[in-house]
């Protein structure tokens, strides 16, 4: 059976096929214009979106060696993200797949990060212990199976890659903002400023708005308005990007002392962060527990994902109606 996934829920386009079982291609496009205006602009990545989606598809089906009459499934995102974005590929795709008279999938964006760690050779075993950590969503999960997930704890207020976004700015580091903290802290000293972390009556959720706030008093009391001395920043980049990583490694090892899991999975954008990936290493080592964080490609927006959890549906028996639509938010109760 051929898959093909497409991904457009933000700022990258993306778009895979899984040929008899084995990913062949995951093209990825990331619209980097966005970052000269401090963030995503919706109504322009809805037309950046619509001018590459066919050129990949095209070299997404040379690079697997398919002509498109051969894929049988069509998947798509459907959500969460920009509706406008998101409108673009999962249109093509419901288009794709009624004139070829194929059956279609609208793949939830989260789900497709949650088994993301199945694109690795070395697969997730279930129930696992999974954090995901977006631009949107922090969300600490057990996974049962592929259609059981049980919600530990979710962020009360931002999003751990959205905290990465909003310090950045301050730092006038610019978007997105992960890679930039994570360059500037590695000249930085993570604990030259004691940065507070939230606690919470629920011991599994996050907060990280109070974190953000506390960089910019930092910033404000200690540099008024004369802007920020160079040389202070890294130390500040590096201590914010510390403070971050125990909030989300404290949560996860209060999960690992309470439930019983077989292995731990990282997935999302902020699991491409270097310190935070080295932080699981050393976590799953003490508990003993196998680890698996997607490669960097697939921590970040993919379709590889979206085609790998759209097969999972399919074999499951689902089908969508080409009536779907596209939907921004998270559907109520999801992973409640
Ligand atoms: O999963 P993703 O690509 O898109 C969403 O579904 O939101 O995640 C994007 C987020 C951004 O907030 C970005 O700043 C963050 O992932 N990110 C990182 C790193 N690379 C990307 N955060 C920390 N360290 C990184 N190296
Ligand atoms: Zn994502």
């Amino acid at each position: 059976m051929n898959v093909l996934g497409i991904e457009s829920s933000c700022d990258e386009t993306s778009v895979a096929i899984i040929r008899n079982g084995e990913l062949t291609a995951n093209l990825i496009s990331s619209q980097d214009f966005h970052s000269k205006y401090g963030g995503v602009v919706p109504e322009l990545s809805s037309r950046a979106h619509l001018q590459i989606v066919i050129p990949l598809l095209k070299d997404a089906l040379k690079e697997s060696g398919l002509e498109l009459n051969q894929i049988d499934l069509f998947c798509a995102t459907a959500g969460p993200g920009l509706i406008g974005a998101l409108l673009v590929g999962f249109t093509f795709a419901k288009g794709l797949a009624y004139s070829l008279k194929k059956p279609f999938i609208g793949v939830n964006h989260i789900e497709g990060h949650i088994y993301s760690g199945f694109l690795m050779k070395q697969k997730p075993e279930f129930p696992f212990l999974a954090l995901v950590v977006s631009g949107g969503h922090t969300l600490l999960l057990i996974v049962k199976s592929f259609n059981e997930i049980k919600r530990l704890g979710t962020t009360v207020d931002d999003a751990a890659g959205e905290a990465f976004d909003k310090v950045s700015k301050m730092l006038g580091l610019g978007y997105p903002g992960g890679p930039k903290i994570q360059e500037m802290s590695k000249n930085g000293n993570p604990e030259k400023i004691n940065f507070p972390i939230a606690s919470l009556d629920q011991p599994y959720n996050f907060s990280f708005s109070g974190l953000k706030t506390s960089v910019l008093r930092y910033i404000q009391k200690n540099f008024k308005h004369k802007g920020i001395p160079e040389k202070e920043i890294p130390d500040i980049a590096a201590s914010f990007q510390n403070a971050v990583i125990k909030a989300l490694i404290g949560n996860t090892e209060k999960a690992l002392q309470n439930y019983d899991v077989k292995s731990i999975s990282l997935v999302g954008g902020v699991a491409a962060n270097l310190e935070l990936r080295n932080s699981f290493i050393r976590l799953a080592e003490k508990y003993n527990l196998k680890l698996i964080i997607p490669g960097l490609e697939y921590c970040g927006d993919n379709a590889a994902m979206i085609a790998f959890r759209g097969t999972k549906l399919f074999e499951a028996g689902r089908v969508d109606s080409l009536n779907m639509s596209p939907y921004p938010g998270l559907p109520d109760k999801q992973f409640s």
